[in-house]
Order: structure tokens, then sequence, then C-alpha cells
């Protein structure tokens, strides 16, 4: 039996805790880097911020919460990572049980609640860490913050780290803020109250109404930010102890891939990162078709580990050869 598979009968909160663990240590990096060896070289490779790219898919937010395993995606065949939600302070997040599998549903529910070491742990893993990322991958952190200031102060602190870090992901959309940040009026505050700092992807929320989606997306817009990460979980009622959770997963692709095509249509010419159920070889090539620039991973990295890079890779060179 496969190891991930073995994992997928202890408990959800303790799998994602134990497989944290086992990626941290020094063997499964060895590994790694001999498995991405092996793969040769990958299809896709990109120009994106005057550098060639090792490839368009990646990891998004929620995986990597405090910079821990920047090391192991550093040997991974993706193009780029982002680390994060990171929180000015730390925080433990929800109680758990905090998370759930629908496997047949290739979907996830969870409700972590922004757990963080908070931004200066991470500032010390940057410093060891910024040397030895590779060029060839963007390196992105994403911020969430409780009010304007935290926001600001998230971003001071990464400033001097502006050299290594590609972009600033603005977590504006995850489930715990209870939908403070996707009022309208509010967000407009926030995003104004930003307009000094450079390289800021903001991170689409999905709501449950079209019109409201597709309003918050205009007004995003007309902040004109260098990217917009496309979309966060769906928050839904669910079988957790705080009775919601974010839904991610499969059930989001074919919602994701329309607001993508949307918001070009719209007009947006900036960096897009699709987020959302992209699971498999073909679900990535409707992402680039639909015309974002990069898809990350995070269900499909959450239940499969790091081996659904070198799958979905294969997948890409069976439906595309040569
Ligand atoms: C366990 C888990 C933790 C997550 N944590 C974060 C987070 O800290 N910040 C954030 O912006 N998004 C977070 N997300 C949302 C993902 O980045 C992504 O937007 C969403 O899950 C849709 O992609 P997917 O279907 O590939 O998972 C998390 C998702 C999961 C499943």
């Amino acid at each position: 039996m496969q190891p991930s598979k073995l994992l997928g009968y202890l408990p959800p909160d303790l799998t994602h805790d134990v497989t944290h663990l086992i990626l941290r240590t020094y063997p499964v990096k060895v590994l790694i880097g001999t498995l991405t060896r092996l793969t040769g070289a990958l299809p896709y490779r990109l120009r994106l911020l005057n550098r060639v790219i090792d490839s368009p898919i990646g990891i998004g937010a929620g995986i990597d919460k405090d910079g821990l395993l920047i090391s192991l995606m550093s040997r991974l065949p993706i193009g780029f990572h982002i680390v994060g939600s990171v929180t000015l302070k730390p925080r433990r997040g929800n109680p758990k049980p905090r998370m759930r599998r629908y496997p047949g549903l290739d979907a996830m529910v969870n409700a972590m609640g922004l757990p963080s070491r908070g931004v200066d742990f991470l500032k010390g893993i940057l410093n060891n860490e910024c040397v030895r990322w590779p060029r060839s991958k963007l390196l992105g952190v994403s911020v969430a913050g409780f009010s304007e200031t935290e926001f600001k102060l998230l971003l001071d602190s990464l400033t001097p780290y502006m050299d290594c870090v590609d972009f600033i992901e603005i977590n504006v959309s995850s489930p715990t803020y209870g939908g403070s940040w996707t009022e309208p009026h509010r967000l407009n505050e926030l995003l104004n109250s930003l307009k000094g700092y450079d390289k800021l992807v903001i991170k689409l929320p999905l709501l449950s109404s079209i019109n409201d989606e597709v309003k918050l997306i205009k007004l995003i817009i007309n902040h004109n930010p260098f990217g917009l990460t496309i979309a966060n979980t769906l928050s839904i009622k669910a079988d957790l102890p705080m009775g919601y959770g974010g839904l991610s997963g499969k059930p989001l692709l074919g919602i994701v891939i329309n607001l993508i095509k949307l918001t070009r249509r719209i007009g947006y010419g900036g960096l897009i990162i699709g987020l959302g159920g992209f699971m498999r070889g073909i679900d990535i090539i409707k992402g680039i078709k639909a015309e974002a620039d990069l898809i990350g991973l995070v269900t499909g990295f959450a239940m499969e580990g790091p081996l659904v890079v070198y799958r979905i890779i294969n997948e890409l060179r069976r439906l595309q050869p040569g």
C-alpha cells in the first residue's frame, strides 16, 4: 500500500501534522531531489518577471504556513511556492479537528483559523533559505491581517526580503475573516491604504453571489494590482466544531476557470494565479487556456503529498507529447 494511502486512515489533522514532519526530514529532501533529476526537463517553462521559470505549476498558500517546507519545495519540479498565510503575531488557529477530507469528491473542508508562528519566525527562516532559493522559481508570501495596520506592519517587516520574495499575496479571503474584508467599502479602503507597496497579489474570495463576485473583481482590478490569485476556498456549513469551513478541491475547478476567463475578459492584464481544484494534467491545460499564468495545487498536495507534482507532469507529457 502507498504510504499516502496508509496516512489516509488516520484522522485528517493528525495525517496533516505527521506528513509535515516527514516532509521536513533530510532523507525525504534527498529523495525528492533525485526524483526531480530523473524527471528531466519540464514541459511549459515560461518567462515571468524577466526570468525563465521552471513551470507554471506551483504550490498555493496553506501547505507551508511557516516556511518550514521551503527547502523541500526548492527541490520539487515546480515554478513557484507561496508560503503562509503568515500573521503578525503567533496564532494557534481553531481547535482540532479543523479539517475533513472527502476523497470520493477530491475535496476537503478546513477551518484552520489561520494558525501561524508569526512573521518574526518566518523572517528567521527566510534569513537561512533565501540564499538557496533557485532563481528559476518564484517565491510568494501570503499575509493575513485583521486590520489595515496589521497588513501594513506585515508588509513593512517583509520589505527587506523583497530581493528574494517575488510577490506578497494579500489574503483578504479566508473564511476565518467571516467576510469582513470582502465588504466592498472596507476592501476598497484597505487597497487604498496599501497603494505604496509593490508586487501585491490580491487573493479573491469565492462568494455565494456571482453579482457580488463580479463587483469585487472589478473593484480590485481598479486598484491595478500586480497580480490576482483566483481563488480562495468557498465558505460552507461543515461537520466541524466551528460549524463552517472552506471547501477546496475538485468542486471549485469549473467556477475558478470561469472566473479566470471573466477576469481576462474584463481586461485585467496582470499576473493571474489559478487555484481551486487543479489536480490533474488536463486541469492545468484548462487553466492555462483560460489565461492564468500560474496554477497552484493545495488540496492535491494535501491529499497526495509531493508526488502529486510528478503525477501531473507525467499526465501533461502524455497529453502533449514533445
Ligand atoms: C488545509 C488548507 C489550508 C489553507 N490555508 C490557507 C491560508 O493560510 N491562506 C490562504 O490564502 N489560503 C489557504 N487555503 C486556500 C488555498 O490556498 C486555495 O486557495 C484553496 O484551497 C483552493 O485550492 P485547492 O482546491 O487546490 O485546494 C488553504 C486550503 C487548505 C485546503
